[in-house]
């Protein structure tokens, strides 16, 4: 069965884009924040991206009154959550501020609702910990930006119930994403198998084996990635990339995950990718 109503707690980059996915899915959607300027700038990025996908004649007028109609927010979380058929978090990524919300979503949400952290790297069984019903909470990793990126990997864990990775699964679908299920391990599937590429390519570059350019080359024309792993570890941020690799290689332990020095090097010097002007390549406005 569809999910009808959905309600996203954090309005910033991720949430206001999964708001965006459900209301164009046909979902009512409420929107929170605990941030109240939050909400309307989650808004104001809505309406651009509505605009630019009318003008680019992926959207219908018809389709862009129907987001707006279907999109509320609310101030309050319990008022945004007690309709809901599934809530997405896409807060601060903390794990004790998680696991306090999703212990007040047990609260407050209905008894039936899917609760969903979108988090990207901390264990799902951990912020489920808190909550009295674990069976019911499950990891809905979105990509970033939303709108354009089909994967969402659902990330179960020990105490998740069957039924709720399934309404998982078919929520994404209802969104038009492709979901993956990943055992709740750290940096799921993505960042862990994205992360080693990056590194292995820094190495490469280290050790002179050939340019940034030529690296990424070798597998955009060689294995058809969109992008090579310098330039994405480019608009990723290189810190991001750092503390992910930290991370890893403490949870893991095992060498791939090690950051290489002009990793550290770089995040040394502001070197941080794009943001920055500067990372693995120089970049200009
Ligand atoms: P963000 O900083 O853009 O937005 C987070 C929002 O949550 C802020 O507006 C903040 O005011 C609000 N917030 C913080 N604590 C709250 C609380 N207790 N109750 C209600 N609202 C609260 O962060 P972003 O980038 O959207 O990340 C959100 C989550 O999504 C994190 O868990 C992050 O790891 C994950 N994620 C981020 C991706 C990215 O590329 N930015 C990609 C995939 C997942």
């Amino acid at each position: 069965m569809n999910a009808h109503r959905v309600a996203v707690v954090g309005a910033g980059t991720m949430g206001h884009g999964i708001a965006y996915a459900a209301a164009l899915a046909g979902c009512e959607v409420v929107l929170t924040d605990s941030w109240s300027d939050a909400l309307p700038r989650a808004l104001q990025r809505i309406g651009e991206l509505l605009a630019a996908g009318v003008k680019r004649g992926k959207i219908s007028d018809g389709e862009r009154a129907g987001v707006e109609r279907r999109l509320h927010t609310a101030v309050e979380l319990e008022p945004a959550v007690r309709a809901a058929d599934v809530v997405i978090e896409a807060i601060v990524e903390d794990l004790a501020v998680k696991q306090r919300l999703f212990a007040e979503l047990e609260r407050t949400a209905p008894p039936g609702a899917l609760l969903a952290s979108n988090t990207s790297s901390l264990s799902v069984g951990a912020i489920a910990a808190g909550v009295r019903a674990p069976e019911r909470v499950v990891g809905m990793h979105f990509f970033n930006p939303v709108h354009a990126m089909k994967l969402v990997e659902i990330v179960t864990h020990e105490r998740a119930a069957p039924l709720a990775v399934d309404r998982a699964v078919a929520f994404a679908r209802q969104l038009g994403k492709e979901p993956i299920v990943v055992q709740d391990s750290p940096g799921f599937a993505s960042s862990r198998l994205g992360v080693t590429l990056g590194l292995e390519a820094m190495r490469m570059l280290e050790q002179g084996v050939a340019s940034a350019e030529d690296i990424d080359k070798a597998m955009e024309l060689g294995y058809n990635h969109p992008m090579g792993p310098l330039k994405l570890t480019d608009l990723v941020g290189l810190d991001v990339r750092l503390a992910i690799a930290d991370y890893l290689y403490r949870t893991l332990e095992e060498p791939q995950f090690e950051p290489p020095k002009i990793l550290r090097d770089k995040v040394a010097r502001g070197e941080l990718g794009k943001k920055a002007g500067k990372g693995f390549y120089t970049w200009s406005e």
